[in-house]
């Protein structure tokens, strides 16, 4: 087994024929670039976001092409444990389990010094790239452990890989999803079945980074589309059995 998908993966047209999959943040940037990816290598994708306009084009555009998708919409800034609950619920009767999910939802306001970080957008950051991260995992885990080979995936991104200045509450919440995504791994390895890695996409031309980045042109930074082939890598058969890694 590759520890890292080859140089120039193409992934086979069927690589997740059979398998239900969850992506959070599918509305837009690289969850939406995954979520067509993901359907139209055979997945059923259940569409997770916040605005139901940019769900429900997504899920047109998935099925115009043949493909499988259901729109879950959800405020993750918001959602209690109840919503979770209620989530996997929907999710086991439904669709019957749940194979893998990608948690690329995320709030970024601006960088900027931890001092002046405003306290609306600590608590968002905290609820949606961390408490939406492990609730959404927690309650979804009875029906990935029924899985015969479920990857959960975490998006990363620099600030949180690197204690680097002006990351703000967000580089804080990445990096604790890095230190999640480990422990979910290390304390799960007697489930060979379930796997939990980070993947840092790194830069991509999408609403997040134009907010970090205003005066940025561009074609200076490449589409999400050209990050989602390691990402069909680490949710479909081909990484069995890789688990607690950083790509
Ligand atoms: N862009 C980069 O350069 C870069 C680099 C490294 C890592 N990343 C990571 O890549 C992932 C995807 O980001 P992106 O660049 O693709 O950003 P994006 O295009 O802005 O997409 C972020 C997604 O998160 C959703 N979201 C935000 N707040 C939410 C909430 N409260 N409830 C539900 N959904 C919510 C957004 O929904 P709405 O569209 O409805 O607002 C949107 O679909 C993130 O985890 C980010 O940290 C990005």
């Amino acid at each position: 087994m590759p520890i890292s998908p080859p140089d120039g993966y193409a992934p086979p047209p069927t690589l997740l024929s059979g398998r239900r999959l969850l992506i959070t943040g599918a509305g837009d940037g690289l969850g939406r670039a995954t979520a067509l990816a993901c359907a139209a290598h055979g997945a059923s994708v259940i569409l997770l976001g916040r605005t139901v306009a940019k769900l429900e084009a997504v899920y047109d555009q998935i099925s115009a092409a043949g493909g499988s998708a259901a729109i879950y919409p959800m405020n993750l800034a918001g959602a209690s444990w109840a919503d979770y609950f209620e989530l996997a619920t929907v999710i086991e009767r439904e669709f019957g389990g749940l194979d893998g999910v990608l948690h690329a939802a995320a709030h970024f306001k601006q960088f900027s010094p931890l001092y002046d970080v405003e306290p609306k957008d600590w608590i968002e950051s905290l609820q949606v790239n961390l408490t939406a991260a492990f609730s959404l995992t927690r309650h979804c885990l009875p029906l990935l452990t029924k899985s015969d080979d479920a990857s959960v995936v975490f998006v990363g991104d620099r600030p949180g890989r690197e204690p680097r200045p002006f990351g703000g509450a967000y580089g804080i919440t990445k990096a604790a999803v890095e230190q999640m995504a480990q422990m979910w791994a290390s304390e799960l390895k007697s489930k060979p079945q379930l796997r939990f890695n980070t993947y840092d996409p790194g830069a991509m031309r999408t609403a997040l980074r134009k907010k970090g980045y205003p005066g940025e042109l561009p074609e200076e930074t490449p589409p999400p589309d050209s990050a989602v082939a390691t990402l069909l890598w680490l949710l479909g058969p081909e990484s069995r059995g890789v688990s607690g890694q950083r790509f």
